[in-house]
């Protein structure tokens, strides 16, 4: 498909999105938020399509909600248009999705990347919710993800004084997984997703949704709901042949069944 904002590409079972806005640093406005997740859509029906890597350019990731779009809505605009929620679309999108962040990463930019399952980032990367200076709050998951990543005293501190952090920083807190150069960005990206691709499908899904369980339940909840899901991929054909493969130590070759 053809999209004004975002640019797609295939490579094997990795399916590569680039917001691509670049004269406004990848502001994301309403037909970012329509492109992006019509994309994911038809990814998540794409049976050739394994995992998904969500990345920008090397300046910006993303600067932030588009503020010349909503500078002029009202509440009652916002409120019926339910502003913002279509992008709930990303964090429900159900195969594991990468976030590689080059760049600023700010206000809905650092809560896309924490929509993501997790955040591969370039020495260069830098995270922050800077709504307070305009006078709003986060609004795309950021009061919350952001707690859960970092915890709250960092979490208040970004929200509060809306400073940056930057890529050394924000490994350590937890918002990140891995830091790497920025040349080495999209390598290690996709070196990640080609990884993940090879391993049974279903016990991808299912590990996603099974440590997403963990943000919505109780621990005794979350706890039953992984081991009902780890004892129902005993039905699959792949656990046969990846416990098989490994006690006869060879290669498994999954089925995707
Ligand atoms: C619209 C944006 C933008 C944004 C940058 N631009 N961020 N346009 N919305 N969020 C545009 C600028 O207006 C400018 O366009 C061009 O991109 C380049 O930006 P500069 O500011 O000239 O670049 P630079 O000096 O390098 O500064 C980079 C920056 C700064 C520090 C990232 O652009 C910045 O502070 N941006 C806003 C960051 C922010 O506050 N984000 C939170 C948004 S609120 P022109 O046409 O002038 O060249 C939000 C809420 C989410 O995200 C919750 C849901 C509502």
């Amino acid at each position: 498909a053809d999209f004004e904002t975002i640019l797609t590409e295939t490579r094997g079972a990795v399916a590569i999105i680039t917001l691509n806005r670049p004269k406004a640093l990848n502001a994301l406005n309403s037909v970012v938020m329509t492109e992006l997740t019509a994309a994911l859509s038809a990814y998540d029906k794409d049976e050739s399509v394994a995992v998904v890597v969500l990345t920008g350019s090397e300046k910006a990731f993303a600067a932030g909600a588009d503020i010349k779009e909503m500078q002029s809505l009202d509440f009652v605009d916002a409120y019926l248009g339910d502003f913002i929620s279509g992008w709930d679309a990303v964090a429900s999108f159900r195969k594991p999705l990468i976030a590689a962040v080059s760049g600023f990463a700010l206000g809905g930019g650092c809560e896309l990347a924490m929509m993501c399952d997790f955040i591969i980032a370039s020495d260069t990367a830098k995270f922050g919710q800077p709504e307070i200076t305009l006078g709003v709050i986060p609004g795309m998951g950021g009061s919350q993800r952001l707690t859960r990543a970092v915890g709250k005293a960092k979490a208040m501190d970004m929200v509060l004084t809306g400073r940056m952090m930057d890529a050394a920083e924000s490994e350590r807190a937890g918002l990140v997984s891995r830091v790497v150069e920025a040349e080495k960005l999209m390598d290690e990206a996709l070196a990640a997703a080609v990884k993940i691709a090879a391993f049974p499908r279903a016990a991808t899904l299912m590990a996603k949704e099974a440590v997403n369980r963990s943000f919505e339940a109780t621990l005794s909840e979350g706890l039953r709901f992984e081991r009902r899901v780890f004892q129902s991929l005993f039905a699959t054909a792949d656990q046969k042949e990846g416990m098989a493969a490994f006690v006869e130590k060879r290669k498994p070759a999954f089925s995707n069944r």
